[in-house]
């Protein structure tokens, strides 16, 4: 960790908890980004200590919270906890703007719409989307409440960035309460197809609601395509558009609509340097011991989520140890899995069957003191999580659907000697830029199977090509890169009405 990183970490754990700095008012920002949470969290810890700020989880946070950081700004959004109200407050450049849910709003926005209707309905209904129309008319007002808390976070003329699927209403909320404002809207998870997303009761609403902004960014081209179909489906706009890039326009009539893919990235020269430094390979070979010396190192890195396909790579390993394709004593894996969304079912099902197979396949194959698949049911910090990565000798990255994953890239970003070998999900999006990873079809167990032996002999050369060549495009297209080719075109977007206006 920098010096830097280490005094924001300090920092936020000694924040008092009304979270003021003797800046009652914060001064309006040029820059304001809305997103659920807050780049920090607050967790009271179990043993009744006071409570304390922590990094939040996933993707979103690990993406944005180095760009804002650079380039200062405001972040609004909830700070993880139900009932607390804090004033607005400033930390490390940045303004934050914390947004109270109450515990019903949490039952029915956070974990009912949000994560128990839109989440699945968007990861391909993988379990199957609940509709239920008092989550909905909470999804509207708490939209409603991050539209009016980002108007006050905005100076005159700002430029506006609302993220991902929880928000989906804000830009068109925003623009009513500010019509000076640019305001972008970016979808971190998979933006479904229209047979999907068209069961939706409230379909033309979110799609109104999107049309607010003035651009609509999501990973891959494929949602950008499905976008605009929608917009012609649903509310009969023309739209224009490339279809290779899926980048286009929707005609609103007074204005138009810019849509785009932006595949999201991570802070790369960052993790390569951590991935170099003395301290991190010192843990790294001390890993390894503690492991036992084996010959393979297997890494999982996931929020405990079912998109995720935690359960199929663990099934697969059980299965070459079985039939001997895999040598028990030779090869362990680390499973590290954060918490998330416990109290939804289908997450606390999912806990289970995991936690079942990783006692089934260690009362199978493990030893006393030595069991195949090493697991921690907890967020490790940022040094441990680089040691891990540097020292495996083969990452699995097998969700079902995602819409970027991070993890893969970190992986990459952290063996630019060439070492290691990737085992990737074609339905990542990842997999649309890191063509050379060992792809595979999750719902294939053989070919997960096929990758897993082929990446453990490591006896390919072509493997420290393929490692080499995606380090360099993991480090050429870093989180910076994408956020100033987000705003660029935001701004040219912004130009354009303005024209349209004068
Ligand atoms: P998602 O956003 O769906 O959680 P991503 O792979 O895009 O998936 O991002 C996950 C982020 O969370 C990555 O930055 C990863 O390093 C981090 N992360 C995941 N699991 C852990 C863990 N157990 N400990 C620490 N960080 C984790
Ligand atoms: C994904 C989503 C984010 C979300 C994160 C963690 O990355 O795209 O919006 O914040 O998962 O999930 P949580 O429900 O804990 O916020």
């Amino acid at each position: 960790m920098s010096e830097r990183d280490a005094a924001v970490d300090r920092d936020r754990t000694r924040r008092p908890v009304n979270g003021r700095t003797g800046n009652p008012e914060p001064e309006p920002q040029d820059l304001v980004v809305v997103a659920n949470r807050l780049p920090v969290d607050l967790v009271t810890p179990a043993d009744g200590g006071p409570p304390e700020w922590r990094r939040s989880p996933g993707g979103l946070v690990t993406a944005l919270e180095p760009v804002l950081r650079s380039s200062g700004g405001a972040w609004v959004g909830w700070p993880g906890s139900a009932g607390v109200e804090l004033e607005p407050f400033v930390e490390d450049c940045l303004t934050l703007h914390p947004v109270r849910l109450d515990e019903d709003d949490v039952a029915e926005y956070y974990e009912g719409f949000s994560n128990d209707t839109l989440w699945p309905l968007y990861h391909d209904a993988l379990v199957t989307p609940t509709f239920d129309r008092a989550w909905w008319r909470t999804y509207r007002r708490i939209n409603e409440r991050f539209a009016h808390a980002a108007a006050r976070a905005a100076a005159n003329g700002a430029t506006v960035w609302v993220h991902d699927y929880q928000l989906q209403l804000v830009p068109r909320l925003l623009r009513e309460l500010r019509p000076d404002l640019t305001i972008g809207f970016f979808l971190h998870i998979p933006f479904p197809p229209s047979e999907l997303f068209l069961q939706l009761p409230w379909r033309r609403s979110i799609v109104e609601g999107l049309l607010g902004a003035d651009l609509v960014g999501f990973h891959l081209p494929d949602g950008a395509k499905n976008f605009r179909q929608l917009a012609r489906v649903l509310l009969d706009l023309p739209t224009t558009g490339d279809g290779r890039r899926g980048s286009g326009r929707i005609d609103l009539g007074d204005r138009s609509v810019r849509v785009g893919a932006y595949p999201i990235s991570i802070d790369s020269a960052q993790l390569r340097d951590r991935s170099r430094h003395d301290d991190t390979l010192r843990r790294a070979a001390r890993i390894r011991a503690e492991l036992g010396d084996p010959e393979t190192i297997l890494l999982g890195v996931d929020r405990l989520d079912y998109t995720k396909g935690i359960n199929l790579r663990i099934e697969a390993l059980r299965e070459l140890f079985a039939d001997g394709r895999l040598d028990p004593e030779k090869v362990v894996m680390v499973q590290l899995a954060t918490p998330s969304r416990e109290r939804l079912e289908a997450y606390a099902e999912l806990r289970n069957d995991v936690e079942r197979e990783i006692g089934r396949i260690n009362g199978e194959f493990g030893e006393l003191g030595r069991p195949v698949v090493h697991y921690l049911h907890r967020p490790v910090d940022r040094d441990e999580l680089v040691a891990m990565y540097t020292g495996a000798d083969v990452m699995l990255v097998t969700p079902l659907r995602d819409g970027m994953n991070l993890v893969a890239k970190e992986y990459v970003a952290c063996h630019g000697d060439g070492s290691g070998a990737l085992v990737l999900s074609e339905f990542a999006g990842a997999a649309a830029e890191l063509r050379r990873a060992l792809l595979v079809n999750p719902h294939d167990l053989e070919d997960v199977e096929r990758a897993i032996v082929e990446a453990v002999r490591r006896d390919d050369p072509s493997l420290t090509r393929r490692m080499r060549s995606m380090h360099t495009q993991v480090m050429t297209h870093d989180v910076e890169r994408w956020a100033r080719s987000f705003l660029a075109d935001l701004r040219d977007a912004g130009a354009d009405v303005l024209q349209q206006e004068a």
